[in-house]
């Protein structure tokens, strides 16, 4: 059974209602996160706390809780729910209003729902293949830093993915690639990992973030630079990152092999830097 936790009461997740008049439910108004769990441990809680505190400052809608309390329920959430790794999913609406109207009512109280599932990521790095994605136009709007729960562009263009039989969409915008629907996005060239430069076109994703904090730390080349299509479908890499996915290589793009047409050299190195860190939050080692 799933424990969810709504405005602050811990419940079975098919019991967990919200009224009809919530905004996030007429207008997708709210933001949200998703934080893995390893060996119990929230993944970098405080970068996503961070994050969360922007978006919502960014929608003008006032933070609910503390850091502490954050970590508090969250914590408590974990514990309610089975397996050692999860991902937590929450989100904060602006709340329920007496009547519909597009601006914000004066005096709502935001809803708070957060739940956490069992996941399951690959362990064996020598069973992961490679994904395929496609290329597809950015259709989004142009504040994509914000995690708004309001994704009907981002599930469209997964959609299409999956129905042409691909794992993702890589977003180009500008004949650029920004990011995935649902991922940020790495080229290698000639031993040179790059990411596009955060910004309103796109999310920073915490993994991002690790990635290049990794890289940093283990002097791996590295520079944030705009991805060209041409770059993209000339690399001799491409990786996919989110909290869900980890660090996903893709092997072909629309129909292009990319690279050698498997996981490459530096994905290698970066996964197991990954899979290390991840091992050091088991052990309590890092936060
Ligand atoms: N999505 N870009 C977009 C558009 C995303 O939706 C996500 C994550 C990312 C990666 O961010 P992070 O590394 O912090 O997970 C980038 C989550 C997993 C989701 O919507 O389920």
């Amino acid at each position: 059974m799933t424990t969810a936790c709504l405005n602050g009461t811990f419940l079975p997740l098919e019991d967990a209602c919200i009224p009809v008049m919530d905004r996030g439910f007429l207008f997708g108004d709210g933001v949200y996160e998703v934080i893995p769990v390893y060996g119990g441990k929230l993944f970098r809680l405080a970068h996503h706390l961070q994050r969360l505190g922007n978006s919502l400052e960014a929608v003008r809608i006032g933070n609910p809780l503390s850091d502490t309390e954050w970590e508090t329920m969250l914590k408590e959430l974990v514990s309610r729910n089975d397996g050692t790794d999860q991902a937590v999913y929450l989100q904060v609406t602006r709340g329920v209003a007496a009547k519909r109207d597009h601006a914000f009512p004066a005096d709502t109280r935001p809803t708070l729902f957060a739940m956490s599932n069992p996941m399951a990521t690959a362990v064996d790095i020598d069973s992961i293949t490679g994904t395929t994605a496609i290329t597809l136009p950015d259709i989004r709007w142009k504040h994509c830093d914000i995690k708004a729960i309001t994704l009907l562009p981002n599930v469209m263009l997964r959609q299409t993915a999956v129905d042409a039989g691909a794992a993702e969409a890589i977003l180009i915008k500008d004949g650029h690639a920004i990011e995935g629907a649902a991922s940020n996005i790495f080229i290698v060239k000639y031993g040179l990992l790059i990411t596009p430069p955060n910004g309103p076109s796109l999310l920073p994703g915490i993994t991002r973030d690790l990635i290049i904090e990794l890289a940093a730390a283990h002097t791996i080349p590295f520079r944030e630079a705009d991805i060209s299509e041409t770059d993209l479908f000339n690399a001799d890499e491409v990786w996919l990152t989110s909290s869900t996915r980890e660090i996903s290589p893709v092997t072909r793009i629309d129909d292009t092999v990319i690279g050698a047409g498997k996981p490459g050299l530096l994905w290698r190195r970066m996964i197991t830097l990954y899979q290390d860190y991840k091992t050091a939050i088991r052990r309590g080692e890092v936060c």
